[in-house]
């Protein structure tokens, strides 16, 4: 069963062609970083506006690179939900009007659910229960799942994203958008153990939360900088040196990065999982699966960087997972929800 995924809830324009939800057969990913990086972050209308010019292109190379015809694909799975409105109704009426002018069935499907099924892509397939750490620009969650469409979240977090803390973080030291892949090339000229950013107790053991560690990086700077709170803080990252930037960059992702490990551990403690699998943009950092596969008593399987950041595979991926149980839904009613949970 070859189904045409589209994805387009944040910066990346996406289609995707997969054979019964374990064959890739083409992956087009159109990023706007490059469009976004001059304004520090994604502009939601500017990205809606992108969206529209890339998708049919990007849909039509889908298909000639998986060589593939109208005829071949048996049914469309589309980002209905979480994103950013905009982008998601670009996405969703694109699939909807597909729908219904090619008469293939169509599944509307959950952002987050997909980045964790980018990994059936790779080989060996996760096996039930699967214990998911999800951290990316918008969420960071631990959800354990039991089976396919059956899980139990195990907490997210209470404030920012472990992405949104990245980026965030490479603002204040003066490293381009997005912060991840750059606090991590800065990182590896630094020290982790410069500084020592605290971690924050919660009371719940599966939550998580990231703002307290991203004010201690600017309380850090402002130090090492010798202003205070009355000083702009985007004026801060041109008086710092390279080396103070490089350390900061890597003590940030040291600490980010244990704060996810160890959540982790615990919860592979308590809940015995017969795989571990991390999803979404910051499953790309080389120093999650560092000190992830040093700590763990498991094997770990990582899918590559392009199925971690936002692809339309991995919504292709969970659409046929979804179309293995349940009806697939009205292309005239289907409708976008910004803020779908899992
Ligand atoms: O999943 P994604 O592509 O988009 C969302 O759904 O949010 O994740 C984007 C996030 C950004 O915050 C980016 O800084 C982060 O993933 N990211 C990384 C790395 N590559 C991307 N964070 C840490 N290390 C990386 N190498
Ligand atoms: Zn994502």
């Amino acid at each position: 069963m070859k189904i045409l995924g589209i994805e387009s809830s944040c910066d990346e324009t996406s289609a995707a062609v997969v054979d019964d939800g374990a064959k890739l057969l083409s992956n087009v990913v159109a990023s706007q970083i490059e469009i976004h990086k001059e304004y520090g972050g994604v502009v939601p209308e500017i990205a809606a506006r992108n969206h529209i010019e890339a998708i049919i292109p990007v849909i039509n190379k889908a298909l000639t690179e998986a060589k593939c015809s109208w005829d071949d694909i048996d049914a469309i799975a589309v980002t209905r939900g979480p994103g950013l409105s905009g982008a998601l109704l670009i996405g969703t009426l694109t699939a909807r009007t597909l729908a219904l002018a090619k008469k293939k069935p169509l599944y509307g499907v959950n952002h987050v659910e997909g980045h964790v099924y980018a990994n059936w892509l790779i080989e060996p397939k996760p096996e039930f229960p699967v214990l998911a750490l999800i951290c990316s620009g918008l969420h960071t969650e631990l959800v354990l799942f039991k089976n396919h469409g059956e899980h139990q979240m195990l907490g997210h977090t209470r404030d920012d994203a472990v992405g949104e803390a990245f980026d965030k973080v490479a603002r204040i030291i003066g490293l381009p958008y997005p912060g991840g892949p750059a606090i991590q090339a800065a990182a590896k000229a630094g020290d982790p153990h410069a500084f020592k950013f605290p971690v924050a107790k919660l009371d719940t053991p599966y939550e998580f939360s990231f703002s307290g560690l991203k004010t201690a990086v600017l309380r850090q700077v402002q130090s090492l900088c010798g202003k205070d709170y009355d000083f702009p803080s985007f004026n801060l990252a041109e008086l710092l040196s390279e080396s103070q930037r490089n350390d900061l960059a890597a003590s940030f992702q040291y600490g980010a990065v244990k704060t996810l490990v160890d959540k982790t551990m615990l919860a592979h403690k308590e809940f015995q999982p017969k795989t571990v699998i991390i999803g979404g943009g910051v499953a790309a950092s080389a120093e999650l699966r560092r000190q992830l596969t040093e700590a763990l008593p498991i094997e770990i399987n990582y899918a590559p960087i392009s199925l971690c950041t936002d692809n339309a595979a991995m919504i292709a991926t969970l659409g046929y997972y979804e179309s293995q149980r349940r009806e697939p839904d009205d292309p005239n009613t289907l409708k976008i929800d910004p803020s779908l949970s899992l």
